[in-house]
């Protein structure tokens, strides 16, 4: 496996997602882990992130020389480079007049080893300040370009590596390449990390975990809940009770089908619970936003607390956490701010004094997707755009009430049907629809009508972090906007959301 160490960069998770590709598994750890974290089970490589200090920055991270004596090739990559010329030479490192931004030409100077494969005058992609000015002794250069006399360097003798520019971005063009070759050919990593391993192995894991033991495991209807209660069903059978609650704020039919999915295709154990009378309950008169996501939350707990009063016995909850909220992140701007508060199960583990399970905390998002194909998930299912816990709770704006969420169910399921009919689901990350709480004027047939407005919006985007409004086609939007309006009662008015995130949010509220 591989070990990234985290100086800051905002590229750092994509080197993991690179080194995933090669079906080699990565963890990535704070630059200031202490080495001992790892002996007893040592990486086969090492690679230090890029960052966005100096190495002359009062606070600039700095390399702790003891991860060399696991005696395991490194690879450093930009600041990660620079730090490690830096420790090892004090003064290597030049502070730079000039930034260097963007493409650049390789001329390659050795094309063994790192840069096997890479042809002279591919691009790669620079973003750096300082640059390495004076190598240490034992180092020798192995590319340059025209304005960096130091590209690529080599240690003489050990498997020590650095790049200035970043081979994990998708504009250097041989990135893949140059990681294939210091994990693959230099780190002697085996490539057998899939999706089947992993289910073969986390099976294995989850029952020596459990042993006998029963495990409760609340369903969303969402991608990742749904691949963790299929592979731990998998591996201890009906130990594991699942429950989905109908919270009245989910979409059109979905409850019945979502329910049906899973006891008729994935044989799941499961407990359907109809909540929904005392999610509206709770709601009444509620308008504000966090204040909705608060009562949703605590809803859920008690609602999950009474669906197994009369089972006491679980041991475990199991949650679908990813790696991404794992990740212990390195960060120079300070802690970042809530924006809003995303709602989990949190607190019923204490509660009900209930020990974790998270069997794809270790995966990416679309490495749960691959997972859930293996386990033969329908596809249907795992394609799903992301929904939000609080779901239709937070698309009708302000307060809620059943009319008002019927509406929005039907004017939603005409904008996702269309999407489907029209073969644009898969284009756009999320789409949705939300019912504003204002009235406006129409005219419909003679007379003068004064209805809802409902919002359209659909975005593109990787991970939701930042999205774009989707561009699409304005026939398809006539039409829903058409359907909507003369089969939704209620609406006399639809509008298309083109905002990009940030700074507006992706939902509403
Ligand atoms: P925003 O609106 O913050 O949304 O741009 C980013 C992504 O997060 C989802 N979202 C939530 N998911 N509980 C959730 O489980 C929440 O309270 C919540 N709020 C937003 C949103 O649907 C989008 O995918």
């Amino acid at each position: 496996w591989i070990l990234i160490l985290d100086f800051g960069s905002q590229y750092t998770q994509l080197i993991a997602r690179r080194i995933r590709e090669l079906n080699v598994y990565c963890e990535i750890h704070p630059f200031n882990t202490p080495p001992e974290q790892f002996s007893d089970h040592p990486p086969n490589g090492i690679i230090l992130s890029g960052g966005p200090k100096s190495v002359y920055d009062k606070e600039a991270p700095v390399l702790n020389l003891d991860y060399f004596n696991f005696d395991k090739p490194v690879l450093g990559v930009c600041y990660g480079l620079q730090s490690l010329a830096h420790t090892l030479v004090p003064g290597s490192v030049e502070k730079a007049e000039k930034r260097e931004f963007g493409r650049a030409k390789l001329i390659v100077d050795d094309d063994s080893g790192l840069l096997k494969n890479v042809q002279n005058g591919s691009v790669v992609w620079m973003s750096h300040g300082d640059h390495i000015h004076d190598l240490p002794e034992q180092y020798k250069v192995i590319a340059h370009t025209s304005n960096a006399p130091v590209a690529a360097v080599r240690h003489r003798e050990k498997h020590i590596y650095g790049v200035q520019f970043h081979p994990e971005v998708v504009h250097t063009e041989k990135g893949k390449e140059i990681l294939h070759n210091f994990v693959i050919n230099i780190s002697n990593c085996e490539g057998d990390w899939t999706a089947s391993s992993f289910i073969e192995t986390e099976i294995q894991s989850i029952r020596e975990q459990v042993g006998d033991r029963k495990v409760l495991c609340g369903l969303s209807g969402g991608v990742d809940s749904t691949v963790v209660a299929t592979l731990i069903h998998k591996a201890i059978g009906d130990q594991l009770l699942c429950i989905f609650v109908d919270n009245g704020l989910l979409r059109k039919n979905e409850f019945n089908e979502v329910l049906d999915t899973y006891k008729e295709h994935l044989h799941l154990p499961v407990k359907g619970v109809d909540a929904s009378g005392k999610f509206l309950n709770n709601l009444e008169g509620i308008s504000d936003p966090e204040e909705k996501r608060v009562i949703i939350g605590n809803t859920f707990i008690e609602v999950f607390d009474e669906a197994i009063a009369e089972e006491n016995d679980f041991k475990y909850l199991a949650q679908g956490t990813l790696y991404p909220d794992v990740i212990e992140s390195v960060s120079f701007k300070g802690p970042s701010a809530t924006i809003k508060s995303h709602h989990n199960v949190g607190g019923l583990p204490e509660k009900m004094n209930l020990d974790l399970i998270e069997p794809v905390r270790e995966l990416f998002k679309d490495e749960v997707r691959g997972v859930g194909r293996e386990l033969g998930i329908p596809e249907s299912f795992i394609g799903r755009h992301p929904f939000p816990g609080p779901g239709l709770g937070i698309r009708v704006l302000g307060e809620l009430s059943k009319e008002k969420l019927d509406l929005l169910r039907e004017a939603d399921s005409i904008f996702i049907q269309g999407l489907r009919e029209y073969g644009l689901y898969d284009n756009v990350w999320q789409a949705l629809a939300v019912l504003l709480p204002v009235q406006s004027v129409g005219v419909m047939g003679d007379e003068r009508t004064y209805e809802y407005t409902v919002a359209l919006r659909a975005v593109t985007s990787v991970d939701g972090m930042t999205a774009d409004w989707a561009r699409l086609p304005y026939e398809f939007l006539s039409e829903v906007s058409n359907r909507i309006i003369n089969e939704v009662r209620g609406v006399n008015r639809v509008v298309y959301d083109v905002s990009s995130k940030p700074p507006a949010t992706i939902e509403w509220e």
